[in-house]
């Protein structure tokens, strides 16, 4: 594999390291989570970040224009753990940074300042592409038959098509995915059926799949691709360099982002350590989260219990006794942004290793309010999902708070295209009560292609049952 990566345990008085191609996804030592290190001195870095953007091309035969055409592997000795030769891509990353002066002017922020980052024009519709290729590639590389993930949407339908694409790519692979009982916007179960996945729909919430999809990733050798694989998050590290890029390689003065399992917000955090390490750049942004209230497990623990990163140190009593409490009291996340209901974030403390090399602030902005947001987003041209509209809220209420100034350089991360969840914008704009996100009642199949979500009980034995009678 790449004499250039390993894997290494993020808590600093364990710091194991382990092989490129072992499949963990926490250290086997002492159950933190696992980060991809590089030997930086071997890597043929350029000397300035602006090198990069020599790279655009058009997608050739060679790997390597095909590697240019993505704006993840255009960045490639920035996440060295990958061939050329193993890349699976479906052209992710080419997305826009948008100056955004009209939306700008209504949150408080002068001309010229505000910036919106289209991850909704990826392939798949969301930033989940940046990270699927990435992960797909190693995998490709492990020889990975099967592999699943716990899925609010984007995450299934993203990964349901790169396991489409490295099955032309002669590395045919099974798509699982779990989603839970709750709420999914159709936008994103339709792209999970029509591409194939085989879909486990369980009697629990998003929490619950994700405890479900890594027993069965340990279990029965499937490769798991939720955000907890480590090698996801360095595909997702390149939407900060394209956000460079589209601020000519000057580094703005925030980054704001939605909260959800947290994936995007570590990532980004590794970006900027590794890059200011490198002497890439010279200082680093800082990074706001926002959570919905109804999913607003980092906004209380950060905000209310204290809890923060101390080197690798922080109080993972404080995160079990808050998991506990929610659980004494029955509490589920609940809220509009369906994409970010998840109460138990799995990439937490990467998040605060992120909010401390940031030095970041989390914050809450509640159902209307991000209803609000997205139609204004939308109103101003392209468009988001709900989830993703939590960022420009976020804004306006750090601008309220003037803890983020209106000459400030800010760029707001919208995560997901509009016609994810069309429900939402249409139900908004006239009032009908659509039967936004609800899964559909099991009917016969008659399409001759079919793929139709299979209710099982959230159970390993029955999980497995399905999964095992549905081989390629
Ligand atoms: N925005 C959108 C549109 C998302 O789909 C997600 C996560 C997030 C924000 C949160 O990002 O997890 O990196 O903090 N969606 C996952 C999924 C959970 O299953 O599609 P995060």
């Amino acid at each position: 594999m790449s004499e250039f990566a390993h894997q290494q345990c993020i808590r600093p008085g364990c710091s194991a390291t382990f092989a490129l191609d072992a499949v963990i996804f926490r250290c086997p030592r002492c159950g933190s989570l696992l980060d991809v290190r590089y030997h930086w001195d071997r890597v043929p870095l350029p000397r300035r970040l602006q090198e990069f953007s020599q790279r655009w091309s058009t997608p050739g035969r060679s790997a390597a224009s095909r590697a240019d055409f993505s704006g993840v592997w255009r960045f490639r000795e920035l996440l060295p753990f990958a061939q050329l030769a193993d890349i699976i891509t479906a052209g992710e990353g080419r997305t826009v940074l948008q100056k955004a002066d009209q939306i700008a002017r209504q949150v408080g922020m002068d001309a010229g300042r505000l910036f919106l980052q289209y991850e909704g024009f990826n392939p798949t519709g969301s930033f989940k592409d940046n990270g699927m290729t990435a992960a797909f590639t190693l995998a490709r590389r492990l020889g990975k038959r099967r592999v699943a993930c716990a899925s609010t949407g984007n995450t299934s339908a993203s990964m349901a098509v790169f396991a489409a694409l490295a099955g032309d790519a002669g590395a045919a692979m099974q798509a699982i995915v779990f989603i839970g009982r709750g709420k999914i916007a159709y936008g994103k179960l339709a792209q999970a059926l029509d591409f194939g996945a085989l879909t486990l729909q369980i009697d629990g919430d998003f929490d619950a799949c994700m405890r479900r999809a890594v027993e069965c990733a340990e279990k029965l050798d499937i490769y798991l691709m939720n955000s907890l694989n480590p090698f996801r998050l360095e595909g997702q590290k390149a939407i900060m360099y394209r956000v460079l890029e589209g601020l000519d390689w000057e580094v703005p003065d925030w980054i704001v982002v939605p909260g959800g399992n947290l994936g995007n917000s570590s990532a980004f955090g590794k970006a900027f350590l590794e890059l200011h390490e490198l002497g890439l750049v010279d200082r680093v942004p800082r990074l706001a989260i926002i959570n919905a209230a109804g999913a607003n497990t980092l906004h209380e623990l950060w905000n209310h219990r204290g809890l923060r990163w101390h080197d690798g140190k922080y109080d993972a009593a404080a995160i079990d006794a808050h998991y506990a409490a929610l659980d004494a009291a029955g509490a589920r996340a609940s809220t509009i942004a369906t994409a970010i209901e998840i109460g138990r974030p799995v990439n937490l403390p990467k998040a605060l290793r992120a909010l401390d090399a940031m030095d970041g602030v989390v914050r809450q902005v509640d159902d209307d309010t991000i209803l609000e947001f997205k139609a204004l987003i939308g109103k101003y041209g392209f468009g988001c999902e709900p989830a993703s509209a939590a960022s420009l809220a976020g804004v306006k209420l750090l601008r309220d708070e003037d803890v983020i100034g209106a000459d400030e350089r800010v760029v707001c991360i919208l995560t997901g295209h509009a016609l994810k969840d069309p429900d939402a914008t249409v139900q908004y704009h006239t009032g009908l009560d659509s039967k936004q996100a609800k899964m559909p009642e099991p009917v016969p199949p008659t399409g001759l292609h079919a793929n139709q979500p299979i209710r099982v009980a959230d159970d390993f034995e029955a999980i497995r049952r399905v999964i095992e009678g549905s081989a390629h």
